[in-house]
């Protein structure tokens, strides 16, 4: 979804999505993801300006974010470079879905540079966005795009 209206989203709403994030299983159950939402309207602008996958005028934007540092202490190199980023993903499908559930949409979004909204969101040195996720009111009904199935799905072993 990419195109909202531009409606608020009340608190007590984000608060149920990001309690379903939360809910997402982790390796070892470390959850060390970190969320932070973001309402203000001009904060979201500023957003915007260093996210060009970032699209429409959502009512909120949720920084999913992970704690590195909280990362290498409970699951060493595996829990920073593989089951962080693996989390993040968890935690945010259960936020779409969530959201979808409260009649909103959402898009993921990766494309955005780091650093800048590091610092826009004033994120502690160890901890690193992974996605944002725009929270909106819908203005479309857009139709999934087509998944390719062919080559994809293999039984028992690769080819098979
Ligand atoms: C890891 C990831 C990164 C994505 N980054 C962006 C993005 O930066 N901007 C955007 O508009 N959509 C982004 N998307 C949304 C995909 O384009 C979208 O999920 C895909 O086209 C399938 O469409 P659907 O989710 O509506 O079925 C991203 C999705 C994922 C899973």
């Amino acid at each position: 979804m990419r195109r909202f209206k531009s409606l608020p989203i009340e608190r007590a709403v984000l608060e149920r999505i990001i309690e379903a994030a939360t809910w997402a299983p982790s390796g070892g159950n470390a959850q060390t993801w970190r969320f932070v939402i973001v309402t203000e309207p001009a904060r979201i602008a500023k957003l915007k300006t260093v996210s060009p996958g970032l699209l429409g005028d959502p009512g909120a934007v949720v920084s999913v974010c992970q704690d590195l540092a909280d990362a290498r202490a409970k699951g060493s190199t595996l829990g920073e470079t593989l089951l962080a980023p693996c989390d993040a993903a968890m935690a945010a499908q259960n936020l779409l879905l969530a959201a979808y559930a409260e009649g909103l949409g959402t898009c993921t979004v990766a494309s955005f540079t780091h650093r800048a909204v590091a610092r826009l969101l004033k994120l502690p040195a160890d901890v690193e966005p992974v996605l944002l996720v725009s929270v909106g009111t819908p203005d479309e009904t857009p139709k999934a795009p087509p998944r390719n199935r062919e080559g994809i799905v293999h039984w028992e072993v690769y080819g098979g």
